[in-house]
């Protein structure tokens, strides 16, 4: 059962880990009615540390369940990001009276390699288990790719690639993304690079994915690769390509980076395996920036909510969108609608809300004509703005006043978006947790991710407009906690 956990900043329809250190999500698969999610996890502290896979389960994506580590280091090195697949052919042999094999597919570190900057500390390793992910057991022949003498060769993702029947590894090295196919997952050849003149190379890359998209008839593939540092407001944010792949080349339709979410808290998003024409991108809700401070206790970091993603054109020019995945709205609670209402000044809806807990979503139209702004607010004067600035075009998370921000210098600094959609009629659409912010404006066109740490729940509402707007279609709704405690 669900249940309220009433810890300080304790996400409550946001999976985070019971205790201690958590980064990115991993392995994400969908196998047998069940979604699994790994995460980069050290069990022992609330600092990154020797890497496990933790695990939780979930059959919506919205309530999670924490389950017992999956993956421990070992004497090949810590257990990095990577990726898991269900082997419906038995391509590996791992299954067994003809059940499939889920097979993960990671990283190990090798802590000591690295201290002896051999630059091949590095590899790829593989793991098989045939209990639906509850028991693993590691590959004798790991690691099954070895380091060709790249000091950042990590974050394997993969999928199958029907039309030449093998698998295709999409592995970030250093700051270019290198493809490898294998017929088994136990052998891996190179294939091609891409990135030497695309993209953002203001950090590493790391943690990409590789999918295809169905898109007014044609087949358009998304290359994810996020990149520490050197995103849109600072520290870790996820960047992508649109483009064409053929089993052994990704060619981009444009060198220029677009980015998956403008927040500052929106970091080694994927999708979920195995999920058919579906596509849900999941990701860690915390910036390499200030992770390792954020005063969160006894745990540290959530992920995002799961989003479902599309594509859309606007003129030309073709965008990934995100929204929010449709079951969320099962933990919805009673809340108010209204088809029309003027904001001139501040209009406050605390009282329509009946927002008791600050954990809700909210939806509404508007025109862009003006600015206006969406502020979260409680009984000690903490406010988070969300708002759109009309002469820049912009949306944007002034997080400055939020509450706790002194853990880091940057933590209180303004993020900006820019409006990408062209229409006049602006949609917003933003769900709001103990901790966190997710605007989805424009129908997931502009995206923006922001966590924040108030000195009590943020139980007050307001819209605000200067010059004045009028909302349409306004509808707010509760959430009720999801998380399943073990
Ligand atoms: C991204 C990352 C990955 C790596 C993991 C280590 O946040 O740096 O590249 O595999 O975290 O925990």
């Amino acid at each position: 059962e669900a249940q309220e956990i009433k810890e300080k900043y304790r996400p409550q329809f946001h999976f985070s880990p019971k205790a201690n250190w958590m980064n990115d999500p991993n392995g994400m698969v969908y196998n047998n009615g069940v979604y699994h999610l790994f995460f980069q996890y050290y069990p022992d502290d609330k600092i990154w540390g020797p890497m496990h896979w933790g695990h939780a389960t979930s059959k919506d994506m919205v309530s999670w369940k924490e389950e017992p580590i999956a993956l421990y280091p070992d004497s090949l090195g810590y257990i990095f990001s990577g990726s898991a697949v269900v082997d419906v052919q038995n391509t590996s042999g791992f299954g067994k009276d003809g059940k499939a094999p889920l097979v993960a597919i990671f990283t190990h570190h090798n802590p000591i390699l690295e201290k002896q900057k051999t630059g091949k500390h590095e590899y790829q390793s593989i793991a098989y288990s045939l209990d639906d992910g509850k028991s693993w057991t590691k590959y004798s022949g790991n690691p099954v790719l070895p380091n060709p003498g790249i000091t950042d060769f990590r974050d394997p993702k993969v999928s199958w690639y029907a039309p030449q029947k093998k698998w295709i590894m999409t592995l970030a090295t250093k700051d270019r993304i290198t493809f490898y196919s294998s017929p088994n997952l136990k052998t891996w050849t190179r294939e091609s690079e891409f990135g030497a003149d695309a993209g953002a190379h203001g950090g590493v890359w790391e943690c990409p994915d590789l999918f295809p998209i169905m898109h007014n008839g044609k087949q358009v593939w998304v290359l994810i690769v996020n990149i520490n540092p050197g995103g849109p407001n600072k520290g870790s944010a996820g960047q992508y390509f649109l483009g064409d792949f053929d089993g052994k080349d990704f060619k981009a339709y444009s060198k220029e980076t677009k980015w998956l979410d403008f927040g500052a808290d929106n970091y080694a998003a994927v999708t979920f395996g195995n999920t058919g024409d579906r596509h849900v991108l999941l990701g860690w809700m915390s910036n390499w920036q200030y992770a390792n401070q954020v005063p969160t206790d006894p745990w540290r970091s959530a992920n995002t909510i799961a989003r479902d993603l599309g594509l859309k054109s606007v003129d030309k020019e073709i965008y990934l969108i995100s929204v929010p995945v449709k079951e969320l709205d099962a933990l919805s609670t009673p809340g108010f609608s209204q088809k029309s209402m003027q904001v001139k000044g501040q209009v406050d809806l605390t009282e329509k809300a009946k927002n008791a807990t600050g954990l809700f979503r909210l939806d509404f139209d508007t025109k862009n004509n003006a600015d206006f702004a969406i502020v979260l607010a409680n009984q000690s004067g903490n406010e988070l703005v969300i708002g759109y600035d009309k002469a820049a075009n912009q949306y944007y998370i002034d997080r400055s006043k939020s509450g706790k921000t002194d853990f880091e210098k940057g933590f209180g600094e303004k993020h900006t978006a820019p409006r990408l959609a062209k229409s006049t009629t602006i949609s917003l659409t933003l769900i709001a947790d103990a901790a966190s912010v997710e605007l989805f404006a424009d129908a997931g066109l502009t995206v923006m991710t922001d966590i924040f740490f108030p000195d009590y729940a943020m139980t007050k509402l307001y819209v605000k407009s200067v010059s004045g707007i009028t909302i349409d279609n306004l509808k707010y709704s509760g959430i009720r906690p999801s998380m399943v405690l073990n």
